[in-house]
């Protein structure tokens, strides 16, 4: 069975970019199935309402939690992990696409306003892996870009979507570190030289310079991720030399 994507949003033509590209080949075919609802079709009053304003006060409005529960009832496969797009949610990993592609398909509740009423999320559990995750640390104006982001990192990774297996197995986040920089034609331009190891058809040292330019490189600007990544005698070597 293709894997499966359920989006429910008050914003339907936010996601039209889903039809596009590497996806809406992917969707084309047939290696997933992507489903986008308008969370008005599951309100109850003629004005359509899905928000009120927040109880004990403060500014903005909450997204009222009938609505999401009867949207979920319709969509949500049982078992299906929830993931609800907020900034105040844990921070979305490579680590977590993987492990969500494994799966046989996600739901996304698109938040707007202050966000959705807490039970939301707190009762889906019963029924399922309820995921807050956040993008990074910004404020969006709702969860549809991002769930734009989740849904692109996770079908990428599915078997199939991308051509070259290994061009998504040697990915920047892939193994904790950082790509190095890639050139190509011509070996000079405007000045600037592709690295000459490169054009020295000596693949062991080609693959040393890498190892040398990914670790420096996630040195300088993610110095959290080489603290937490599994560094050899060889990788420190390299990272001192
Ligand atoms: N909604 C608003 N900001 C967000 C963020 N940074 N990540 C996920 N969803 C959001």
């Amino acid at each position: 069975d293709p894997y499966r994507i359920d989006i429910v949003t008050i914003f339907p033509e936010y996601l039209a970019p889903l039809g596009q590209s590497l996806l809406g080949k992917a969707a084309e075919r047939g290696l997933v199935t992507i489903g986008v609802h308008d969370l008005r079709q599951w309100t109850d009053d003629v004005h359509r309402t899905v928000d009120d304003a927040p109880y004990g006060g403060g500014p903005g409005m909450v997204m009222k939690p009938e609505p999401w529960g009867r949207a979920l009832d319709a969509v949500r496969p049982p078992g299906t992990r929830l993931v609800v797009p907020t900034p105040a949610g844990r921070l979305f990993t490579q680590a977590m696409a993987t492990a969500w592609a494994a799966e046989p398909g996600l739901v996304f509740a698109c938040g707007r306003y202050e966000g959705i009423d807490q039970r939301v999320a707190d009762w889906a559990a019963h029924a399922g892996p309820v995921s807050e995750v956040s993008i990074g640390d910004y404020v969006l104006a709702g969860g549809e870009s991002a769930v734009l982001v989740m849904v692109e990192a996770v079908t990428r990774l599915l078997p199939g979507v991308v051509g070259n297996r290994e061009s998504v197995e040697f990915d920047s986040h892939a193994d904790g570190l950082l790509e190095g920089p890639a050139y190509t034609r011509p070996a000079s331009w405007r000045g600037h030289e592709v690295p000459p190891v490169l054009l020295s058809g000596d693949h062991a040292a080609i693959a040393r310079w890498r190892r040398a330019e990914s670790l420096r490189r996630t040195a300088t600007r993610r110095p959290d991720l080489l603290a937490r990544a599994a560094l050899t005698e060889a990788d420190r070597a390299l990272l001192d030399g």
